[in-house]
This record gives C-alpha cells, sequence and structure tokens, in this order.
C-alpha cells in the first residue's frame, strides 16, 4: 500500500494533472512564500488576483520591505485575517534586517519569520529550495486519512504527529516539491471534501477508505 501510493501518485501528476495555478512551478522563494501566506485562510480562486497584485507592486521581498504599511494593506484589502497582512510585512523586513535580503534557505530559518508555521515552511523549503520537507494540510490530511484508513482526529496532537511521520516516510526525498504540489492538487481536484471523484481515481483500487466504505467520515476532527 504505501509502496503504491507514491509513484502512483506522481504518475497521476505527470499524465492527468492539469490543474493550473500562477505560483505552480514557481522556484523564487519570495513569490512562493506570498502566494502561501495569501492561501493561508484564502481560497485559490480568491487569492489568484491577489498575488498577482503584489507580484506586480511589488517584484522582490526588498521592494515589499520598503513599501508603506498603508499602501500593503490596501492591496489586501477584501482578504480578511489582517494579522496575516501586518505578520507578512514584518517577515519582509526581517528578511531585509536578519537576511540581507536573501530569503532564508534552511527549514528553520524559514519558520524563524514571522507568521510562517511548519506548513508554510515546508512548502517553501520544499518548492524553492527541493528540501526534503513534507507539507501537512487540509488537503494532506484528508488524502492520508481516506487512503490508509487513520480515524485519528487530525487536530489531535497525536494526529498531528502521527500524519507528519507518515507524510515524511512517503515523501521521495528527491522530488518533494513535485510530490508535495501533487499531493495538494490530488485533495483538490479527485480526493474532495464532498464528492471525491472515486471513480476515476488512480488511488482506488488500494484506498482503505473506499474498500470499507468509510470516505465520508474521514478525515475525523474532535469536536469543538
Ligand atoms: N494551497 C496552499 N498552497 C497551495 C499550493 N501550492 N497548491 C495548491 N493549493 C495550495
Amino acid at each position: 500500500m504505501k509502496q503504491f501510493f507514491t509513484p502512483a501518485l506522481l504518475e497521476w501528476n505527470q499524465n492527468e494533472n492539469s490543474r493550473s495555478m500562477p505560483w505552480k512551478g514557481e522556484k523564487d522563494p519570495y513569490r512562493i512564500w506570498l502566494s502561501e501566506i495569501i492561501l493561508q485562510q484564502t481560497r485559490v480562486e480568491q487569492g489568484w488576483a491577489y498575488y498577482e497584485n503584489f507580484i506586480q507592486a511589488y517584484p522582490t521581498v526588498k521592494d515589499l520591505a520598503a513599501a508603506p504599511e498603508e499602501a500593503v494593506f490596501r492591496l489586501w484589502q477584501g482578504l480578511g485575517y489582517y494579522a496575516r497582512c501586518k505578520n507578512m510585512l514584518a517577515a519582509a523586513r526581517q528578511i531585509v534586517d536578519q537576511f540581507h535580503g536573501h530569503f532564508p534557505n534552511t527549514y528553520d530559518a524559514i519558520q524563524s519569520l514571522k507568521g510562517v508555521g511548519p506548513y508554510t515552511a515546508a512548502a517553501i523549503a520544499s518548492f524553492a529550495f527541493n528540501l526534503p520537507h513534507a507539507v501537512l494540510d487540509g488537503n494532506v490530511f484528508r488524502v492520508l486519512s481516506r487512503y490508509f484508513d487513520i480515524d485519528t482526529p487530525i487536530d489531535s496532537t497525536t494526529g498531528k504527529k502521527q500524519f507528519t511521520a507518515l507524510a515524511q516516510e512517503l515523501l521521495p526525498h528527491a522530488q518533494s516539491a513535485a510530490y508535495n504540489q501533487s499531493i495538494m492538487d490530488f485533495g483538490a481536484v479527485i480526493c474532495k471534501p464532498q464528492q471525491p471523484a472515486c471513480s476515476i481515481c488512480p488511488l482506488s483500487k488500494k484506498c482503505k477508505a473506499l474498500q470499507l466504505n468509510l470516505v465520508g467520515l474521514l478525515p475525523v476532527k474532535t469536536k469543538k
């Protein structure tokens, strides 16, 4: 099962994945970071135009760091969660002050930036620097919980540990960028929250949840 998962996912990505987004395949860590901050609490469709506006207004991290706060907030308007915007500007200034304007290139240094947690650090480290860090977002929790039939709550400490270990084990170290992008796209277009496309899913023959008719019940969250 485990051996089948990663090659099948990568094959799907190569042959069937037609999802297109402006930051996909991007190697510039500044652009990747910007896209990931925007997408933290925003849907891809909504974030798309904001991302393009930011890149146009501030092509480099130095441009963003030098921008007046009001101008940055104006461009952010409509995205909500304004702490994200405040942290983003603080991080840009941190990169200029602490990293001489060069985007940090290790997982720990990336995670030391304001507003950057484990997910965002793994996304930047893998997409920009091909470092072997598996991303764990809502898509990944859903895909793994279903394929492996894991009912540990994804918002529990145990669950996070368990899924982190599994995701890291499945990650092909030489292809971490492609793998991380593939699993997120797969969760968005095939293994969707509602009406997953099991009939055309290339992982279906080994999917535990499908075999046990549990797809609709996974992933599990603790009641809050
Ligand atoms: N959500 C957050 N980052 C993403 C990415 N790189 N691709 C697709 N969905 C995402």
